[in-house]
Parts: structure tokens; sequence; C-alpha cells
């Protein structure tokens, strides 16, 4: 008789691949290493990291709490209420959908539940802070819908809302999205609700950068506001890579079904018990002061760059990001990026508003405080970081000064740093 094979005996340890471990270690290093300002990075707990390598990975799940395709689900639906809740408590809203695998499929799921193809949405230009999945030609929203964008105002760079209401009225569009990615300023969700209302359309709030700062109070929240808010889990709210849907629960069904079966499959559970973890953290008074201080530093940072004689599109920041154009300097932002890179210093190059450069070349780069601030840095330290991106821009050809800058920015890393488990 041939005797059946025993399966691979999968043990928990903690050992992997040996070849892939070493990857992940290099990339530990360089996260250390650096000083990591993109705006919509962050460094996410170890709690965070553990709950998203755990055996819930395993579990197919189709469906929702109560009502799956599979068996086996009682833990899973456990697991979902949870993050449910805690998303509710969080956002003070009374439905939340937790299973978006990112901040595009949360977007995608809002346009399937109420748009049909071709209907026009109104988002924000793109060169102006919006983001692909709000129209760009690529992208599905730009392929299957009409897409009409509003802009900045030209002199104050900040969003013209009489304008956002002539264009509202002149495309009358299904859908109006307020948010963005690559905007300074504070977005004023009330005054989109009343264009919104004007037109009869509804409107869709895109807090993927700012969700972190509105759940903390920090930025006016869209909860109540915008008939629709999605968020990532993974920038200002510092959890796993993820999105969410939030509603009234008026919208569940029509959300959950967009979502699943809509644009998705089977949920990433180990992800969704990722966010529960993040969610509470995120309720916590720590939290709240972390907030606080991601836009301290970065209205600190971009004060001291601006005092540096670098030009700051809408001539400062209210969030954890702010743009520098570039073009004075007679440098692009690919340029800065390179220059930035070689020093450890580590932003991404930035179109700005009426930028004539293209997208890969740019006018600008952005700068961000959320991963820094986690880090536990102050505003003396954004000084620092500041004299550092200056000095490096200004010294671009001078290899040796370069050396130089990039001792200190390996320094001044090494001084806060993250992951010391
Ligand atoms: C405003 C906005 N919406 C959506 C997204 C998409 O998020 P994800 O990369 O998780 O799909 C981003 C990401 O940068 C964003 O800035």
């Amino acid at each position: 008789m041939v005797k059946s094979k025993k399966h691979e005996n999968h043990t928990l340890s903690t050992d992997i691949d040996a070849e892939v471990k070493e990857i992940i270690k290099k990339e530990l290093e360089r996260q250390k290493n650096q000083l990591i300002l993109i705006a919509s990075e962050n460094f996410t707990s170890q709690e965070v990291i553990r709950t998203m390598g755990s055996i819930l990975t395993n579990k197919y799940a189709e469906g929702y709490p109560g009502f799956r395709y599979y068996a086996g689900c009682e833990h899973i639906d456990e697991i979902e209420q949870l993050a449910i809740n805690r998303a509710n408590q969080l956002f003070g809203s009374n439905y939340s959908n937790v299973q978006p695998h990112s901040g595009v499929s949360a977007n995608l799921a809002v346009y399937l539940s109420v748009l049909n193809c071709g209907d026009r949405i109104l988002s924000m230009n793109l060169r102006d802070g919006g983001h692909l999945s709000h129209g760009h030609k690529q992208n599905l929203s730009g392929r299957y819908y009409e897409i009409h964008t509003y802009t900045v105002d030209p002199e104050t760079e900040m969003i013209d809302y009489e304008n956002v209401r002539k264009l509202a009225k002149a495309t009358r569009p299904k859908l109006i999205i307020a948010g963005a990615s690559s905007y300074s300023r504070l977005i004023d969700f009330n005054k989109f609700r009343d264009i919104a209302d004007e037109v009869g359309a509804y409107l869709l709030a895109d807090t993927a950068h700012i969700a972190g700062l509105m759940v903390t109070g920090y930025h006016p929240s869209s909860i109540n506001v915008a008939d629709f808010t999605t968020a990532t889990t993974h920038k200002t709210l510092r959890g796993p890579r993820g999105g969410l849907v939030i509603a009234d629960k008026k919208y569940a069904g029509l959300i959950d079904r967009s979502v699943f079966p809509g644009v998705q499959g089977g949920p990433m559970m180990h992800i969704i018990a990722a966010k529960a973890v993040a969610f509470r953290e995120a309720l916590k008074d720590s939290f709240k002061d972390y907030s606080r201080r991601i836009i301290e530093n970065s209205k600190a940072l971009c004060e001291y760059i601006k005092n540096e004689g670098f030009r700051i599109v809408s001539g400062g920041t209210d969030n954890h990001l702010f743009l520098i154009d570039l073009t004075s300097k007679e440098l692009t932002g690919y340029e800065a990026v390179g220059t930035l890179s070689s020093v450890g210093i580590i932003i991404n190059k930035n179109v700005i508003p009426f930028d004539k450069l293209d997208p890969i070349i740019t006018s600008g780069i952005r700068i961000g405080t959320p991963a820094v601030t986690t880090q536990g840095m102050g505003v003396e330290e954004m000084y620092k970081i500041g004299e550092l991106i200056s000095s490096a821009l200004k010294n671009r050809k001078n290899n040796t000064k370069l050396k130089e800058i990039g001792k200190k920015v390996k320094n001044l890393a090494g001084d806060f740093p993250v992951y010391t488990r």
C-alpha cells in the first residue's frame, strides 16, 4: 500500500525564506537610515505588522459578518465586526465597509454604487492636487465616466469654491469629488455639500491623505456632510495598507454590494484585523497628539524652507504636506528627487498647479511629515531637515558637500530609530 505523503509542516516560527529575509533586512536598514518625507508614507506599529502577518490570511470569507459564502467564518465575523465597530467609533459614523484593499478600490466601489457608465463626475484636476482615481484617462474612472475638473485659483492656489459652483452648474455632474493627493490647505466639505445640493449631485469626500488628521479633529470632518467618505488606512492613519468606505447606513446595501462582489473578491482578513488594531491606536489620546505634531512639524519645515528662498505653493500649509515650486531655481522635480535621494532624503516629485512640465519631470516636489513625526522628531529637527534640504539643493553639483549632508542625514535618522524591538 502506498502511504500518503505527509503534508509539509508549516511551523509558525519567525524564520522566513533567507533570500526574502535578506531583502527585507536591507529595506529595514533603508527605512532606518533615510529621512522619509513622502507625504503618503508612515511607520506603522509592530502590533499592526504582527497582525498582518497572522494566520487570518488563510481564510476565505466572501460576504459580510453573518452572511458568508464560505463555512468556518465565525471568528472572521468577530474580527470584521470589531474593525467595523472601531471604524464607526473613530469616524463618528453609523456604517463603514472595511474591506477595500486600497484607496482606489474604495473609490471605485463608490462610483459603482451610484454611477452608470458615461455619467458625469466633477473632480479636482490632477495637476492641482487630484488623484488618478478621480478621472485620469488611463484609470477606470477616466475611461468609464465623463470627467470634468475644477482647478485651484491661479492667484491663491487654493480651491475656488465659486468656480466649483459655476462648473457644477454648467456640467450638472452626478458625483462631485472633494479630496486630493497634493493639496496643502483645509478642504471645506460644507461648501462642497452646498454645491452638490444645488445641482442634485452626490458628494464623495476622498480623505485618503487626511483621514488621521480628520478623526483627531485637525481637519474638518466629512462625516454626515458628504454622502460617501473614502479613506486609506496607511497614510496619516498609520495602519496597514488598505482602504475603507464610510457612509450613512441607508447606503449600506449599495456600498456592500459594490465592494463585494462589485470590485473585489474575498476580503483580506489579516489586513482587516490590522485595521482594527490601527483604529484602536487612533482612538488614543496619544494619536491625537501625534496628529497635532504632524501639522506643527509640517508648518515648521515649510516656513524654514520658505525662508531659505523657495516658493511654496499657496504660500504655506494647514496639513501634513506642502509643495515646493522649483521653477525659479532652474531645477525640476525629477532632478531634485535625484539630488535629495543621493543624500538619503526621500521625497517625491509632484506637478504643481498650472505646471508646464510633464508629470514625469514636474516643476515641484511634495514634502510630508507623518513618518518623521512618528519617529518622534519635532520642530527643532524640522529646522535641521529644512537646512539639509536647502543645502543639498543649492549644492547639487558639489559632491563633497553632498557627501557631508548625507552623513548628517544618516546621523539624524539614527537619532530617532524606528522598530528597535
Ligand atoms: C486622494 C487619494 N485617493 C486615493 C488614493 C489611492 O490609495 P491607494 O494607493 O491605497 O489605492 C490616494 C493615494 O495616494 C490618494 O492620495
